[in-house]
């Protein structure tokens, strides 16, 4: 019995060193979680599995402004991804996207690993990727892309990144924070569908005139990753 657990985990072990396939999950044990969606919505549809990831992502949304429409329209993010599976079915796993945002939003020159750092919400290895906008591959305008190819359990591997196409927008309750959304893989195989929920902030402001500035407005959510 022993000698056969031993040649499994060898097998697997050489399965596992295969770069598509090499720790395209948390450490953390995840296999109870299940995304909770608003009732009454056909917009985001949750699976009914368990993920792969779930993250904090702190960071701002980038907007310049289209004088044509005097609004806002995004023109880019730039977040980082911290590792939340562990603190799941915690209160502080409900709580880290308001509390980060919180000091994220009220801390002017704070570097956005030294927030998290203070309240102590993570493990190690702590970040687990970045998350920016990329030209959409498949067509025209930008699409998500979430980058765990250098960091946390991912790092090294090539393909440990998804780049998305939004399939489901649900507006928060609370204008201030951005779209609740589902979201399909496109390329990568660091999953085949990604939810940002638990906003908070990121929304610009409502109108703009032609000559005002580009600006980075502050946010925090929670990303699932299936
Ligand atoms: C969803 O809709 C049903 C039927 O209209 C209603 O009874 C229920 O209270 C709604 N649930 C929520 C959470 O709004
Ligand atoms: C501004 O918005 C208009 C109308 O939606 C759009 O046609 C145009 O391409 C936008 N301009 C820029 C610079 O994005
Ligand atoms: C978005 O803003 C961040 C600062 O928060 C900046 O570093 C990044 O280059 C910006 N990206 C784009 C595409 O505007
Ligand atoms: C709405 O969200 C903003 C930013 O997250 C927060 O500061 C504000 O307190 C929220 N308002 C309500 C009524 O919850
Ligand atoms: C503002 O953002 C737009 C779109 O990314 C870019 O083309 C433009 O150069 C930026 N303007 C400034 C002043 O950085």
């Amino acid at each position: 019995m022993l000698t056969f657990s031993v040649l499994v985990l060898v097998v697997l072990g050489y399965a596992d060193a295969s770069p598509s396939k090499r720790h395209l999950s948390t450490s953390c044990d995840l296999s109870c979680a299940r995304l909770q969606v608003p009732a009454n919505q056909t917009q985001l549809i949750a699976p009914t599995y368990a993920p792969s990831f779930i993250g904090i992502g702190v960071g701002t949304q980038n907007y310049t402004c289209n004088a044509t429409e005097s609004t806002y329209a995004l023109v880019g993010a730039l977040a980082e991804i911290f590792d939340s599976s562990c603190l799941y079915g915690t209160p502080a796993f409900e709580s880290a996207p308001t509390r980060v945002y919180d000091v994220w939003s009220a801390t002017t020159g704070i570097k956005i690993r030294e927030v998290i750092t203070i309240l102590g919400l993570t493990h190690d290895p702590a970040v687990l990727g970045q998350h920016y906008y990329v030209p959409n591959p498949v067509g025209s305008g930008l699409s998500p892309k979430w980058d765990f190819t250098s960091s946390g359990v991912t790092a090294g591997n090539p393909n440990a990144y998804v780049t998305g196409a939004k399939i489901g927008d649900l507006p928060s309750s609370n204008s201030s924070n951005i779209d609740n959304l589902m979201v399909k893989a496109v390329e990568g195989e660091l999953a085949s569908e990604v939810f940002r929920v638990e906003t908070n902030g990121g929304q610009p402001p409502t109108r703009c005139v032609a000559g005002d500035s580009n600006i980075t407005v502050k946010y925090t959510a929670q990303y699932w990753f299936f």
